[in-house]
């Protein structure tokens, strides 16, 4: 089976991206900033994205990523932090490790898009 069909194809995906943005917001890594871009985080967007990335629909066709977080002075350790919340919710709580690699990996390789360094995938 997909992992897109382990994860409970797309109502899975719109209940962690739901859970994900509550995580964020709650975490002092983004809530100490006065105006947290979370706030504006399109959950549609997000959701539609992941549905993507994850294998359950053939094209995005939303924003570019460099040009949605362009200004938002997003680092590694946010970056990193997303990542984590999200596999924690996907996996619930590591149990599924299996599940927790493979999202991983996924997401791992949007990582210089979102940061805006996408030469080093094309190297
Ligand atoms: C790390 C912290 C992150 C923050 C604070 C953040 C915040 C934002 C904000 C504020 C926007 C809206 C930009 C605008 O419309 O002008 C946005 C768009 C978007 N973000 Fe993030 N983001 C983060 C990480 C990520 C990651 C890791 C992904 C993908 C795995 C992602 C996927 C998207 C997508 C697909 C859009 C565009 C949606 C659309 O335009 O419909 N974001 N993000």
């Amino acid at each position: 089976m997909t992992l897109y069909l382990r994860l409970g194809g797309r109502p899975a995906i719109e209940a962690a991206v739901s859970s994900l943005l509550r995580r964020l917001r709650e975490d002092s890594l983004f809530a100490g900033q006065p105006h947290s871009p979370l706030r504006t985080c399109p959950r549609e967007g997000l959701t539609e994205f992941l549905v993507y990335i994850f294998a359950g629909s053939p094209t995005y066709e939303g924003r570019a990523l460099g040009e949605a977080h362009g200004g938002l002075f997003l680092d590694t350790p946010r970056y990193d932090r997303f990542v984590d919340h999200l596999v924690s919710i996907f996996s619930n709580d590591g149990t599924n490790a299996r599940i927790a690699i493979e999202a991983r990996y996924v997401l791992e390789r949007v990582r210089p898009f979102v940061l805006n360094s996408p030469q080093v995938i094309e190297a």
